[in-house]
């Protein structure tokens, strides 16, 4: 598959410097944004979620926290296109949890089409070349009535106050 300069520059990131740096901070890392997961979990309780989707999990915090926090049968997958931080999120897997872990890119991974009721991002969705294409794949992924809830950062003057 053809892929743009800046979609190689950030597959080169995170599967190398800025991959290393969040799995070695991961703990410290996800005490600072515990905050954020929670929002998360208590969003996909409120549906409640049967098949989530999480957006660039990273090391895999926030995937887990919603599996947990709906127990089975419900699914919980998480996509990112950094290997070392998928094979951080696969060991974390806690017993009778129910969670996969992909390694890919949001923005063409073939999901199967109407598989997720809710779609979650925290921090992981603002890093896309091409952010139509990315959200329209992601809308293929989503069931009819699904919900997307995204945590994102925006410019640092807005992040600000
Ligand atoms: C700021 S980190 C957040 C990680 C995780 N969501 C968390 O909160 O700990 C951004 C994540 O997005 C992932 N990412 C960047 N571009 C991506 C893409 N096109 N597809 C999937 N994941 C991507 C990175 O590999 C990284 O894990």
């Amino acid at each position: 598959m053809n892929t743009s300069p800046t979609e190689r520059a950030q597959a080169a990131l995170w599967n190398g410097r800025a991959g290393r740096a969040w799995v070695d901070g991961q703990a410290m890392l996800d005490r600072m944004f515990r905050p954020f997961e929670s929002m998360l979990a208590d969003a996909a309780a409120a549906r409640p979620a049967q098949a989530v989707l999480d957006v660039g999990c990273g090391t895999g915090a926030t995937t887990h926290a919603i599996a947990r926090r709906l127990g089975p049968p419900a699914h919980c997958v998480g996509v990112d296109i950094s290997a070392p931080m998928i094979a951080a999120a696969r060991l974390r897997a806690g017993q009778g949890e129910r969670t996969d872990f992909l390694c890919g890119d949001a923005q063409t991974q073939a999901f199967a089409p109407g598989r997720f009721d809710l779609l979650v991002s925290r921090f992981g969705v603002m890093f896309f070349d091409d952010p139509v294409a990315a959200f329209a794949n992601l809308r293929r992924a989503a069931r009819p009535g699904a919900e997307l809830r995204l945590i994102a950062w925006r410019s640092a003057d807005q992040n600000l106050s």
